[in-house]
This record gives structure tokens, sequence and C-alpha cells, in this order.
């Protein structure tokens, strides 16, 4: 006997399962069912497809009128931080830019402070919230980053912090070194970025990835190489906060040392992207850090697209550049500004961004873990068109409802 069917599925949202990341064209694909069934047994699917009355279960969720699709995949967060930075949107009035407010201290050095003074107990609460948070809007498998500490002992605080919340819940939780996200003050970027390589060796036991912030006043292409290319040497898989603000050529640099994602991506050249054509880098683009800076000009999405590139999109919740955890709102910057069709947009939250971190996830396809969220929506476009509010009802891990959304009043 099953455990779960899902029936009369208004649209069932199926991406396609692969072994590399969805390129150009392919990311217009995406097979979605009209009256749909979805089967579920010991946390797997069984069934995923057109409607079908072949299948018995101990109970049945009826999803008229509704979309079902694989739960979301944030795959850029820097979820485990300290404090928060309301201040400086009098700064932002006023026109002072991100990297002028970094320069004097403030911006991810001042996250730093309060996240080197943030007990660990601290720290877990309020990451757990916006965890939690993120669950609600149907978001199951995450990626988690350091580097808010800049030195050892905080790097690691942040590391087992995200650790533990994918203990906890069970999560797919992918945790990212991020120690050279800034230079502290009064050091050099070149003797701080050695530290950085230095510390790699140790840091492997708690991080998947190894990333860094190549940006103009940060850390330069020669000093992001050297530390990429001593990540790869331990067997480390490398990311790279690259061309968000200044075109530095952090694509190129990304696909030459074959990093799984490039993130950002709003000023990269013409020629990275051209070469996303042969690669498989994920360009993972986080729209919302662009409209939360207030920026007129977004990633060339479709450039990149038509170059045959694979991109995902991503929340890059901070408390900074992008102060929000609801995936579905950046799904609508996408829309608007990305001008992502709804099919790249499924794709871009579900599959691709599940390759741009390494799991195995986006998909609902038999075999696959079920991880699935029931949308109170009438089709798939609904979600990127109606924004700003949480459209998951239901959110369904390892087969059981663990969100249940009733909007009934107390
Ligand atoms: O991805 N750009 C660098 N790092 C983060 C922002 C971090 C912050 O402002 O606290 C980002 O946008
Ligand atoms: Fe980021």
């Amino acid at each position: 006997m099953n455990d779960l069917i899902i029936q009369n599925i208004q649209e069932l949202i199926l991406p396609k399962s692969t072994d590399r990341p969805l390129k150009g064209r392919e990311l217009d694909e995406l097979t979605i069912v009209e009256n749909g069934t979805v089967v579920v047994k010991d946390g797997k699917i069984v069934y995923s497809g057109p409607h079908t009355e072949e299948y018995e279960a101990h109970e049945t969720i009826d999803a008229t009128g509704k979309v079902v699709s694989p739960a979301l995949i944030d795959a850029h967060t820097h979820l485990v931080h300290g404090g928060s930075r309301e201040h400086e949107m009098a700064l932002k009035r006023q026109g002072v830019s991100y990297l002028e407010i970094l320069k004097q201290g403030g911006g991810i050095l001042s996250t730093v402070k309060a996240t080197r003074e943030a007990s660990a107990e601290e720290l877990f609460k309020k990451a757990e919230y916006n965890l939690l948070t993120m669950i609600h809007h149907g978001v199951l498998g995450v990626e988690s980053k350091s580097g808010y500490g800049l030195d050892r002992e905080t790097e690691l605080k942040q590391l087992r912090v995200s650790h533990r919340l994918a203990d906890k819940y069970q999560l797919d939780m992918k945790h990212t070194f991020l120690g050279p996200h800034a230079v502290p003050a009064g050091r050099g970027g070149e003797e701080f970025m050695q530290e950085m390589i230095d510390f790699l060796p140790e840091v492997k036991d708690y991080a998947d990835f190894a990333d860094v912030f190549c940006e103009t006043g940060v850390f330069t292409i020669e000093e992001s190489r050297r530390y990429m290319q001593a990540a790869n040497d331990l067997g480390m898989r490398v990311k790279i906060h690259a061309d968000e603000i200044d075109p530095l050529g952090g694509l190129e640099l990304a696909i030459e040392q074959h990093a799984i994602s490039a993130d950002h991506l709003v000023a990269a050249s013409e020629e990275g992207k051209r070469q996303l054509h042969d690669s498989d880098t994920v360009a993972v683009l986080l729209p919302g850090t662009t409209f939360y800076l207030n920026k007129d000009s977004y990633a060339d999405a479709r450039g990149m697209i038509d170059n045959n590139g694979a991109i995902a999109i991503a929340t890059d919740f901070n408390p900074g550049s992008c102060v929000t955890n609801n995936l579905q709102m950046v799904m609508a910057i996408a829309a608007l500004k990305l001008k992502l069709s709804p099919n790249e947009i499924w794709n871009a939250v579900t599959v691709n961004a599940a390759k741009a971190i390494g799991l195995d996830a986006g998909t609902i396809n038999t075999g696959d873990r079920a991880n699935i969220v029931i949308w109170h929506a009438p089709n798939h476009q609904y979600i990127p068109y109606h924004y700003g509010v949480n459209h998951a009802e239901k959110v369904i891990k390892d087969g059981q409802v663990i969100v249940d959304h009733d909007l009934a009043l107390k």
C-alpha cells in the first residue's frame, strides 16, 4: 500500500531529471501535466504524471484547482548572521553606494562585528527562524554561507550552526566557506587572503564549497584565482561572487577554475557570457539584490541563455544587499527584470538551482525524494505574477506534510 496520493492536480510541474544543468533553450522546456497525479511511498515518488486511478494509498490529498511542483531550492544565501542593518536604509536614501558603505567600515563589516559578538545559540535561533520562513515559502534545499567572521573562530561558529540546522530539520543543505568576503579593517587584501588560503585544509571538513567576493576594493582577480586554485587542489568545489558591481572578469575566472557556480554577474563581460557556451558552471542570478541595491541594470539573463549558458535564480538572502528569504518574490523580479519565461523561472529555482549547489534534488520523477509543494495557484504562471505573498499551501518533505497553511482566523 502506498502512503500518499495527490489527486486532481490542475497543473503538475515536472522538471526534467538530468546529470548536467539545463542550458540555453533547454531551460524553456518543462513538462506541465494538466489533471495530474502524484503517488508517494516511503518518502519517495512512485508515480508522477497524468491522472490515474491505478494506485491506492492510506491518504489522499485533493489538489483540484492547485499547482504541484518540486520543492524549491535556494542556491545562494547568507543564512547564518548576527544583527541587522536597517540603519543603512537612510544612507541608501542619501545615495551612498554599497561599496562606499563598506569602505566606511559598515555593510558586511558591520555584520561581521554583530556575528562575532553573537553566541552560537543566538546565531542558531535567528537562522532557524529565517530557515523556517523559507520552508514555509516552499523551499526544502538551501545553500548557506559563512563569511561574517573573517576569523577562524567565527567562521567555524557560522558553519557549525549551519550544520546543526541541517541536522535538526534533516534538510538538503550545502555549506559554503566564504572567509574572503571582506578585508578586515587594518589588514591588507593579499595577506588576509593568504590567511584564508591557509585555513582551507581545516575548513574542508565543514564546508562543501569555497567562495570568494571578487570585487573592486574587496578581492582582486589574482587573489581570487590563488584562493580558488588552492581550494581546487584540496578537492573542494569553488564558487565566486563575480562581477556584481564592476566587470572584473570574475565570470571568466569562474569558468577557468571549473566553479560549480558563478553568482551575481550583473556586470559580466560579453566574453564571459560567450564562454558559458561550453561550460557547466551555473550562472546563479540574484535579481532581488539588484532590486534592493536600487540599480537600474540587471544581469543579462537573456544574453546568457542565448549563449547556451546554464542559469539558476536564488535570493542571496543577507542582512545588507538583499533582505528577503522569499524566493517566490525573487521569481517575480526575475520575470519582470531578467525577462525570464515562466518555464525558465521554474527550472531556475528547482533542477538548475540544485545543480548549482551539487544537490540531487529539484525534480519529482519516479524514484526521487518526495519533496513537494502544493501551491494555492491556478497555474504555474501565477506564482511569479502575484508577487510578494506566499502561495505555498502545503509543503511535503519526504512524503510528510510539514507545512499546512490554513488562513482561517483563530
Ligand atoms: O552576495 N556581495 C557580497 N556579499 C553579499 C552581501 C553581503 C552583505 O551585504 O552583507 C551578496 O550580495
Ligand atoms: Fe551573496
